[in-house]
């Protein structure tokens, strides 16, 4: 029955990250997953993390059924970590949170939820972004169109393409906006540029939908929710895809949540019974585990601390990280290739080690990225990054 079934294309990242643990290799270097590594090599289960399993196991909470919508006690934490108490409170029934698997499941959620508002709209994605967007956005029924972001030549984003692009998109068309940390590129507006950007949006009457996977890992979790809370403050109705997977490093723990903000509470009330409905014939509720571990870490008046120290800590290695290899790169002649990764944010750097380069990286030399050319500056330590940053050179001058 299943060969009337085309072959689906394999993942593109996940099926690199498959091809690297089979890699019995001991020199391995994964720059290609989406995932924090630490100054070892390793993912780190956070301190914070595992005191609240801790709590949790002490705790022994029924295993029922979450509510459709998930942990109201998560919910509530999650709305006044993204949009800060303050605004939050000013908001009142004007937000609605959803608990989802991930970010994933929220940026689903938020698709499902445009197409129902405006059946088959545009959904306006960077040029680059992260692969599943597009996908996800056709499988809930909406057209992906790109909006050009990075100039390869520059190597810095381009907001007058960006802006030409959305000046030609229909009202009610949806534009999905990293709200920090941009992947693949690193590279994110500046406050002002994100005040003309969502400026944008609101003349045109577009729908904009953030995609939030690294608050925090910017420049702290405050300001990198910067251009969520100043579109709330601009009294734009929105939809924001959060995920807890790499802030909190509960990757397969499956924590995000989706955050509905919109003109008046009887507008919002209408959204969460939509988003509702489609949660139930998706995965029906949330899994509870891991919004428990984060609601405790988010509410504790101990762990909360110890996590922004944590993710503090996530942060600042992050910059080292990019610090050092635009330094090794300098001393290597490739100075202004890498330069503007010191002024680029988070995980990702879209680099020229795409293609051939990138094959010959891996299978010659066991350095594992994304054939885009797209570095995760977590795989960078210490011990490695003068053999990666020598490699790289080498790599460049292949031609
Ligand atoms: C931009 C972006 N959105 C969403 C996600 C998905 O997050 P999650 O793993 O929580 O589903 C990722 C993960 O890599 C991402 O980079």
């Amino acid at each position: 029955m299943f060969d009337a079934l085309s072959l689906a294309p394999e993942d593109p990242i996940l099926g690199l990250a498959a091809a690297f643990n089979r890699d019995p290799s001991p020199a391995k270097i994964n720059l290609a997953q989406g995932i924090y590594l630490d100054e070892t090599g390793r993912t780190p289960t956070l301190a914070c993390v595992r005191r609240a399993e801790e709590l949790l196991l002490q705790a022994a909470p029924p295993k029922t059924y979450l509510p459709i919508d998930g942990s109201a006690k998560f919910n509530d934490a999650v709305a006044d970590f993204v949009l800060g108490p303050a605004l939050r409170a000013q908001l009142g029934p004007r937000v609605a949170v959803v608990q989802t698997p991930g970010g994933t499941g929220a940026v689903r959620l938020a698709a499902e939820i445009v197409h129902l508002l405006h059946g088959g709209a545009t959904a306006w994605i960077s040029n680059p972004t992260w692969p599943n967007h597009p996908n996800i956005c056709r499988a809930a029924g909406l057209k992906p169109a790109e909006y050009r972001y990075f100039d390869a030549q520059t190597k810095r984003r381009d907001l007058d393409a960006v802006l030409a692009t959305l000046a030609t998109a229909a009202r009610g068309d949806t534009v999905l906006l990293h709200g920090c940390c941009h992947n693949p590129t690193g590279d994110d507006p500046s406050e002002s540029e994100w005040r003309t950007l969502l400026t944008a949006v609101q003349q045109r009457g577009l729908v904009p939908l953030f995609d939030s996977a690294y608050q925090g890992l910017a420049r702290g979790p405050d300001l990198d929710a910067f251009p969520i809370r100043l579109a709330a403050e601009m009294g734009l109705s929105f939809l924001a895809a959060v995920s807890f997977s790499k802030n909190l490093g509960l990757y397969g723990e499956r924590v995000g949540a989706l955050l509905l903000v919109g003109a008046d509470a009887e507008g919002v009330r209408r959204a969460l019974s939509q988003a509702k409905a489609v949660v139930r014939t998706a995965w029906s509720s949330p899994s509870a585990h891991g919004a428990r571990i984060a609601e405790t870490v988010m509410t504790h008046a101990e762990l909360r601390p110890l996590w922004l120290g944590e993710l503090e800590t996530m942060r600042l290695r992050l910059v080292q990280m990019r610090q050092d290899l635009v330094r090794l790169m300098t001393e290597r002649g490739f100075g202004s290739a890498f330069a503007p990764l010191a002024e680029q944010h988070g995980m990702f750097a879209l680099t020229e080690l795409s293609g051939e380069r990138a094959r010959w990286l891996r299978q010659e030399h066991k350095l594992y990225l994304i054939e885009s050319g797209r570095i995760n500056v977590a795989g960078l330590n210490p011990r490695n990054q003068t053999a990666v940053a020598d490699l790289f050179a080498r790599a460049l001058a292949l031609g």
